[in-house]
């Protein structure tokens, strides 16, 4: 069995945004291919989806990792504990593998919210917990206001993106990385030397910027609602990108292209 974001939990299956059906039926394909770990969150709108198929794949509780996110709109006091309570009950578990803070409190102190997921851990309702879009400052108050270990922190990670600041800090403080929008939702396809890099690996243009986020020590997750797609994005443990060929991925993250900015999503931080 894997611990957090390793082993085959290196490659996460993202929910968002199916629901209902296409949810399951693609929940139900990602497990055929070898899918392990799932990632839903309050705000998606389909724990009860994802609960209602797990139980149908046939595959031990213990051999899944499912992590899903507090919304920024649970992150009171007098909300937060039953809305994970809720999130328990529709995923049809008595404990998530990891439980995340979906977006950090747009202008407030973190501590409060970090202290709130950190009761849930002690109450048992994850066995381990994080953050996702944490800023470097923001990380570094994490470590310092908690006991309790944050296994993760999600944020956009891929090739189009510079996010060495943040790739540093998280070493320094022992949090680990792991990627969304890790194709950057096709935008890499206009860069043609990722397919160039793949041509000389037999891989796809997708393989080689999931291989470069894996190799960064970055943990995977991919959505695909196409079993060619999924396939693909899971196929990505068989070769190894040189050093010269991480070299002319970084290039491309001079194109500074970010999908959660302020104009998308209300609780984005100023980035580092
Ligand atoms: N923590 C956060 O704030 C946050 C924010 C955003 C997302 N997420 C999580 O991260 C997951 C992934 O992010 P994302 O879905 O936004 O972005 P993404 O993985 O960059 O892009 C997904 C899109 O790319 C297509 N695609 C996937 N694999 C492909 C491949 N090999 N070749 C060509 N096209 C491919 C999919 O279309 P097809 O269905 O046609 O394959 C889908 O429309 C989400 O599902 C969610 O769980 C978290």
């Amino acid at each position: 069995m894997s611990t957090a974001f390793t082993g085959v939990f290196q490659r996460g299956f993202g929910t968002f945004p199916l629901r209902s059906e296409k949810l399951k039926s693609a929940v139900r394909t990602a497990a055929e291919i070898g899918y392990r770990a799932f990632d839903t969150a309050q705000w998606y709108g389909n724990e009860a989806d994802l609960g209602a198929v797990l139980p149908e794949l046939g595959i031990d509780r213990t051999l899944l990792q499912i992590t899903t996110k507090v919304h920024p709109h649970n992150m009171s006091a007098d909300k937060f504990m039953p809305s994970v309570e809720k999130s328990l009950r529709d995923l049809k578990t008595e404990q998530v593998d990891v439980l995340l803070l979906h977006w950090p409190p747009n202008d407030n102190p973190v501590e409060p919210s970090l202290t709130l997921l950190q009761d849930a851990y002690e109450k048992g309702y994850a066995k381990h917990i994080g953050v996702s879009n944490y800023t470097t400052a923001m990380m570094r108050a994490a470590v310092r206001c908690l006991d309790a270990k944050l296994v993760i922190n999600q944020i956009e990670f891929h090739p189009l993106l510079n996010q060495d600041k943040v790739l540093a800090t998280a070493a320094e403080v022992g949090i680990r990385l792991g990627s969304y929008c890790s194709i950057a939702r096709g935008e890499i396809f206009k860069y043609p030397v990722l397919g160039e890099i793949g041509e000389g690996h037999g891989k796809s243009a997708a393989q080689v910027a999931l291989r470069w986020i894996l190799q960064k020590g970055v943990a995977l997750n991919t959505m695909s609602t196409k079993r060619a797609n999924m396939q693909a994005n899971f196929d990505v443990m068989d070769f190894v990108l040189s050093s010269s060929e991480m070299q002319k991925i970084d290039v491309l993250t001079t194109a500074d292209y970010r999908i959660s900015n302020a104009e998308t999503v209300p609780f984005a931080p100023v980035w580092d």
